[in-house]
């Protein structure tokens, strides 16, 4: 194995071992076949390459001072992947075979999880594609599902430092009756554009508005957004955001500390009464905002006045992180020991 410099990993594709794959045809789901090749054999034909007719997961598996790899919430991206599923007519992956699954992915490449204090962590990325050919725009007869994992460092490289970001009108990465709240490639593809051009003019990542009034704030590129305001915890209420379970933990945590919760639109208006903001998610964990500025209106708010993530922001990683390292009681139940 090459030597891997923990502490200053990427969030990228570092090859591993093993994979995990699985088949669906004739109407069930194949035995779970152990793979140490990169690639794979596809139709040219297969939906998922056509017509978009896949979806991926994101989650993470943690190892603790104890040694012990914790697996931080899985049934909730099993969950999720099933209604990726059903928003794009793929066959769904039973939750028995996805969680049988991650542990023997995650088992085969134990080397690769990073040691505890490096701030590292192992990303499992599962991916559910139409592998059966159509020309005809419909649903494939065949799925693959594949689980890779790959060593990662924080998805901003500020880590946990306040990050910049710009909200961008003139694209947008889903349509309000679309696909914006299933993970699929798609809404990935149409983010691009405003990923690209929020790098370019040296932002971190893109904010998106709603698509319809452009009145509302919906995510930040690959992360839900909150803020804080007071005692409260403010979150967008939206039909076309991934619901993140980052999101959905640090909402129970700031429940827990007492802070009142809002899930409701939040216009970007608003923008300017918050005392922090932040972006959340699996790869992005909690990273605070330092600024949002408006691509279109050249508008600036500004947080973290003194260039350091807000207290509560800072309490709420600090819980959600010891909780998934194993550090803080981890009182709801929230991670599976990998045995
Ligand atoms: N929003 C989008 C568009 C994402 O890609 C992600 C990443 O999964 C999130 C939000 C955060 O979701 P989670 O916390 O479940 O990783
Ligand atoms: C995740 O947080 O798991 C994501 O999916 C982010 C990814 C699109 C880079």
């Amino acid at each position: 194995m090459q030597q891997l410099d923990w502490k200053n990993l990427p969030f990228g594709y570092i090859k591993t071992d093993y994979n995990v794959r699985c088949v669906y045809k004739d109407g069930k789901w194949g035995n779970i076949e152990v793979s140490d090749s990169e690639y794979i054999s596809v139709h040219m034909a297969a939906t998922g390459l056509h017509y978009g007719q896949e979806a991926f997961e994101g989650m993470k598996a943690y190892r603790g001072k104890d040694g012990k790899i914790r697996l931080f919430r899985w049934d909730e991206n099993a969950k999720r992947l099933i209604r990726s599923a059903e928003g794009v007519l793929m066959a769904q992956v039973p939750m028995e075979l996805f969680h049988e699954a991650v542990l023997k992915v995650i088992k085969l490449n134990e080397k690769f999880v990073p040691p505890f204090g490096t701030g590292a962590s192992l990303y499992i990325r599962p991916l559910l594609f139409g592998s059966g050919a159509e020309v005809g725009v419909r649903p494939a007869k065949e799925y693959t599902l594949i689980i890779f994992v790959t060593p990662v460092g924080p998805y901003f490289k500020e880590g946990f430092n306040p990050v910049k970001i710009a909200i961008i009108r003139d694209s947008d990465r889903a349509a309000p009756l679309g696909t914006g709240t299933f993970k699929v490639g798609g809404n990935y593809a149409a983010s691009l554009r405003g990923v690209m051009k929020s790098h370019g003019a040296g932002f971190s990542s893109p904010m998106y508005l709603d698509t319809k009034e452009k009145k509302y704030i919906d995510e930040i590129g690959a992360a839900n957004f909150f803020a804080i305001k007071g005692n409260s915890y403010i979150t967008p209420k939206s039909d076309s955001i991934l619901a993140s379970i980052t999101n959905m933990s640090i909402t129970k945590l700031a429940e827990d500390l007492g802070m009142n919760v809002e899930r409701r639109p939040v216009a970007v208006d608003e923008l300017e009464s918050f005392d922090e903001a932040g972006a959340c998610g699996t790869a992005a964990i909690i990273s605070p905002i330092g600024e949002i500025t408006d691509l279109e209106t050249g508008k600036v708010y500004r947080f973290c006045k003194d260039g350091k993530p807000g207290p509560k922001s800072t309490k709420l990683y600090e819980t959600l992180v010891g909780i998934q390292y194993g550090e803080i009681e981890d009182k709801h139940n929230w991670v599976t020991i990998v045995e």
